[in-house]
């Protein structure tokens, strides 16, 4: 038997050093092979067949990490007409690799025996030997896919895809195997396998009266068969499996292996296992190459200052380049992304570019939803269900009413190209704030500037939403959760001190601020930036001869720094001098309180 540490790279993780502060460094948004999900929202009788679990994300080392093998498991499709002997193989392939048995057959029948809505749907389709339609069997493989078994001991995907309706499915959601096993096998000898076939209730174990006969008189007297095994029956599902094969084969053709079906299966069995074992050493050898190409890039980068880009300038100038954007969407994701392996699961980000900063100016909304796409994008890639999450109107009656700045937010959230790839409304779902919008199938949420309105506080659904999550990550961009007074002036007291103590409940994992003299946006002072795990950097704003503009790093602090702090560095003042601030540099302390 093989020995699974055989094929996997155990614990061969590549940690990189801490990060310069502004080096920038892209790695792929997907560094783990990318299971993705769907919309499937679980039949409650498919909970208990299925045992859906949430995601989990296991504490990591702080750090960048490139992981290598440990975690890429192998992903099997086997195909081939009725009875050419899929289910025999996956049994013999299950035992010894371990990966998850999705048999839509088994699935079918399951629902069938249970009486569930599926199962009745599905019943007469199957008793007469014809395809069940691909909405009902898809949305039952995806939800299957999508559960955590699956994404860590991979999978071995039998009886599906059997249309090119299904095939292509699979292809919009980039769900693909690593090799489609197709079982080739006369027909003749289908229909004899099919009619001598057995099935034990009990064990799932499959007999054939000549050619597999059952081990004990106790096993073979509760052997039940299949309703669609006659002979007719299997002659009409052959005729179904010719018709739909070719489309499916050349959706695959590149990743397709043909094997002769009609042998012993044990012989049959031996190919296909040299052959998963050749597919998982590629694989290895494919994710060592680019764990390698990444650790060199790395390493190359920090140490060679000219690759180092620095924090952009100009940024008092707007509509920012898009550029610059793209460098803020790239930090704020990188510190996003290190926060959640890490198993961070409530967090924030806070950044007021002023391109990022719908305070100054409504329309900076579409730049802060970019962000929020990119982060979205890049976690339902790595095989996450997102829900982007905009509160709604708050209030009620004639004080009905929503933050300005949020007005009509969801809209442009809904209007926005999400891409072709079926990533909206699969992976990602656009909610609201509140109990009410956690799903069970949500992996993962981003909470879109949620902010109190004069008299208004969100945080008790923001709270209940919270809870609703559990232990699932919870990110909230730009927020703004301080208490506001109602119209009349008058501040809710009650519980306002739980209210506050919950807002700082979430941890920053990224800050960016420009620091500017006090009640002006101009000139620009200098930045401050956090991006999770590192220290904050206080970055002093440089005009050079040339007439460039630059930033330099003054400080680097454990946690925020205040305006004091701020105030020394900037005038050069070591740390253990107690004084106040004072004069122009005061400003800071309004900045950052
Ligand atoms: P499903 O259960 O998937 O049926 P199938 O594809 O027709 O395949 P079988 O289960 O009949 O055969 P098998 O290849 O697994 O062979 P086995 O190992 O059992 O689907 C049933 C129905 O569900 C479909 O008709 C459809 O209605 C519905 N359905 C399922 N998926 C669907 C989808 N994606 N879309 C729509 N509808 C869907 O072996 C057969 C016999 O041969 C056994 O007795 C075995 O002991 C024997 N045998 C196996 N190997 C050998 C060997 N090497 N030598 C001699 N005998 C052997």
């Amino acid at each position: 038997m093989l020995n699974s540490a055989a094929f996997t790279c155990q614990n061969n993780r590549i940690s990189v050093p801490h990060i310069s502060s502004t080096y920038t460094f892209h790695p792929s948004s997907s560094l783990s092979s990318s299971l993705p999900l769907s919309q499937y929202h679980q039949n409650p009788s498919l909970v208990s067949v299925y045992k859906h679990t949430h995601l989990t994300i296991s504490p990591r080392n702080k750090g960048l990490k490139v992981r290598c093998s440990q975690n890429e498991p192998l992903k099997v499709m086997i195909s081939g007409a009725p009875a050419s002997g899929k289910g025999t193989q996956c049994e013999l392939i299950v035992q010894k690799y371990g990966l998850v048995h999705i048999s839509t057959g088994d699935l079918l029948r399951s629902e069938v025996a249970a009486g569930s809505e599926i199962g009745n749907q599905a019943k007469e389709y199957m008793n007469s030997g014809r395809l069940v339609p691909d909405e009902v069997v898809t949305a039952m493989v995806i939800g299957r896919l999508s559960q955590e078994d699956a994404k860590e001991k991979g999978w071995l995907l039998d009886g599906f895809p059997r249309s090119f309706a299904q095939a292509q499915s699979l292809e919009k959601m980039k769900i693909r195997p690593d090799v489609f096993i197709v079982l080739d096998v006369p027909d003749e000898i289908l229909i004899d396998r099919c009619v001598g076939r057995r099935l034990d209730p009990e064990t799932g174990k499959i007999y054939h009266i000549k050619n597999f006969p059952p081990e004990t008189e106790e096993v073979k007297a509760r052997l039940i068969t299949r309703p669609d095994d006659t002979e007719e029956k299997v002659k009409s599902r052959l005729q179904i499996y010719k018709q739909n094969v070719e489309a499916i084969v050349s959706t695959y053709s590149d990743l397709l292996k043909k094997i002769d079906g009609n042998r012993p299966k044990d012989v049959i069995f031996g190919e296909i296992s040299s052959l998963l074992l050749e597919v998982q050493k590629e694989k290895e050898t494919r994710k060592s190459e680019d764990a390698s190409k990444l650790a060199s890039q790395f390493n190359k980068s920090p140490a060679t200052k000219e690759n180092w880009r620095g924090i952009p300038t100009n940024l008092n100038n707007i509509p920012h380049s898009r550029e610059i954007r793209e460098y803020f969407y790239d930090d704020v994701l990188q510190a996003t992304q290190r926060a959640i392996n890490d198993g961070k699961i409530r967090v924030k980000v806070e950044i007021n570019i002023p391109e990022l900063n719908p305070e100054q100016d409504v329309y900076r909304i579409g730049t802060l939803m970019e962000l929020v796409r990119v982060l979205a994008l890049s976690f339902a890639d790595d095989g996450k269900r997102v829900k982007v999450s905009v509160q709604g109107s708050m209030g009620e009656g004639a004080l009905a009413g929503m933050p300005l700045q949020l007005a009509g937010t969801r809209q442009i959230l809904e209007y926005m190209d999400w891409g072709s790839d079926g990533a909206m409304g699969n992976f990602i779902n656009i909610g609201a704030i509140g109990a009410k919008e956690v799903d069970e199938v949500d992996d993962i949420f981003i909470l879109v500037a949620p902010q109190n309105a004069m008299g208004n506080c969100i945080i008790d659904d923001l709270r209940a939403m919270t809870d609703a999550a559990g232990s699932r990550p919870v990110i909230v961009i730009n927020p703004r959760l301080k208490d506001l007074p109602a119209s009349s002036g008058i501040m809710q007291t009650m519980g306002r001190e739980k209210r506050l103590e919950y807002a700082a409940s979430f941890e920053m994992c990224y800050q960016f601020r420009l620091l500017y003299y006090s009640g002006t946006q101009y000139p620009i002072m200098g930045a401050l930036r956090m991006a999770y795990p590192y220290r904050y950097e206080l970055f002093k704003r440089i005009n050079e001869p040339s007439g460039k503009e630059k930033y330099v790093i003054l400080s680097t602090f454990p946690s925020r720094p205040t305006g004091d702090e701020i105030n020394d560095a900037f005038e050069g003042r070591t740390r253990d001098q107690v004084k106040k601030a004072s004069g122009f540099w005061g400003f800071l302390n309004t900045i950052l309180s």
